[in-house]
């Protein structure tokens, strides 16, 4: 998915290329070490998902990107570099974005340090955004800890709930897009309604946006993951297509032979066929395009045209390599 392409929106790609260059000049210290990490996974390139989601909700591609508009798109990157740091130390992850991770690279100690410097990068523009930026990207990172704990917390449980996991994404997820959006509407001034309106829009994105991560996690192959298929059933964190198929007598009793438990190389592939063949996988597609149309209603909040447009074809777009 090129999502800036799906947005088509005039100056956002603009916007774009110019926080490019801002992210490494808010992260180095001028000490050569720290900054190989620090800059670590901003040179291996990324989506940039939330800066775009920012700056099209600041600007609407209707006019050029302003210095505050920018620093927001910085500061919920730099959030979700630094997740990404800690998740990967987590995960004991080896590769992300095609390169080695922080972890593996440089040890998990400077990866916690690390990952926290760029939180506190991240503060520290906030701040200067104001105190309402400040306290939303405050209470967003604490979302972002209660979604992760939750996702650890039912690691390897058979029986989690549906409710589980979709407050478990809520928060590692959906709190930071939604929080992308927000910012973005605040620093571009929009009134109210708006800001709400973008703020709901960037809640359902980031729900699609992990739902679909999950389905593919189990549907797509090796080679299009970047990562073996399967990855969440052998780390034990059960997703909505998983807890679907658990659920379904057809496919249950096999699965629940299997999960509970690490699994093999075997296991997993056995594991992931089950859940690939099962109803998880349409029930999760539905749960997806639910919240594609949450957000397409969001966008009806949204005055400018060519916005709500280019939203809801990035919503839409989500959906254009899954099943079904
Ligand atoms: C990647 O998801 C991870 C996240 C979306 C959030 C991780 C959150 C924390 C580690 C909490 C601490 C947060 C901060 C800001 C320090 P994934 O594991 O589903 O995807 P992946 O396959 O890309 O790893
Ligand atoms: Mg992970």
């Amino acid at each position: 998915m090129n999502a800036s392409e799906a947005l088509d929106l005039p100056l956002l790609e603009e916007g774009l290329l110019r926080v490019e260059p801002l992210l490494n000049a808010n992260v180095v210290t001028g000490d050569s070490f720290l900054d190989s990490v620090t800059t670590h996974l901003i040179a291996a390139g990324g989506k940039r998902l939330r800066p775009l989601l920012a700056l099209a909700a600041a600007t609407g591609g209707e006019r050029e990107a302003t210095h505050d508009d920018l620093m927001g798109a910085v500061a919920v990157e730099l959030v979700h570099l630094a997740s990404l740091y800690h998740d990967d130390v987590l995960d004991e992850a080896t590769i992300r974005r095609n390169v080695e991770s922080v972890n593996s690279r440089f040890g998990n100690l400077v990866a916690i340090v690390a990952g926290d410097y760029l939180l506190a990068r991240s503060a520290a523009i906030a701040a200067s955004l104001g105190t309402e930026v400040a306290a939303l990207l405050a209470e967003t990172l604490a979302k972002l800890c209660q979604g992760q704990v939750a996702e650890v917390r039912s690691a390897f449980q058979i029986t989690r709930s549906r409710e589980d996991y979709i407050r478990a994404i809520t928060g590692k997820t959906a709190a930071l897009t939604s929080t992308s959006c927000r910012i973005g509407a605040l620093t571009g001034g929009r009134p109210s309604t708006e800001v709400d309106a973008l703020t709901e829009y960037g809640h359902c994105f980031g729900m699609v946006f992990q739902i679909r991560d999950d389905i593919l996690d189990i549907t797509a192959t090796a080679g299009e993951l970047l990562k073996p298929a399967g990855q969440d059933l052998a780390e034990g964190i059960y997703n909505l297509p998983t807890l679907v198929a658990l659920a379904d007598p057809d496919s249950g009793p096999d699965l629940r032979a299997l999960l509970g438990q690490p699994l093999g190389q075997p296991e997993r592939e056995k594991a992931c066929a089950i859940v690939a063949a099962s109803s998880g996988i349409g029930v999760a597609v539905n749960e997806a395009r639910t919240y594609v149309e949450r957000a397409r209603d969001a966008t009806s909040g949204v005055s400018n045209h060519a916005l709500q447009e280019g939203l809801t074809q990035l919503a839409t777009e989500l959906l254009s390599d899954l099943p079904g």
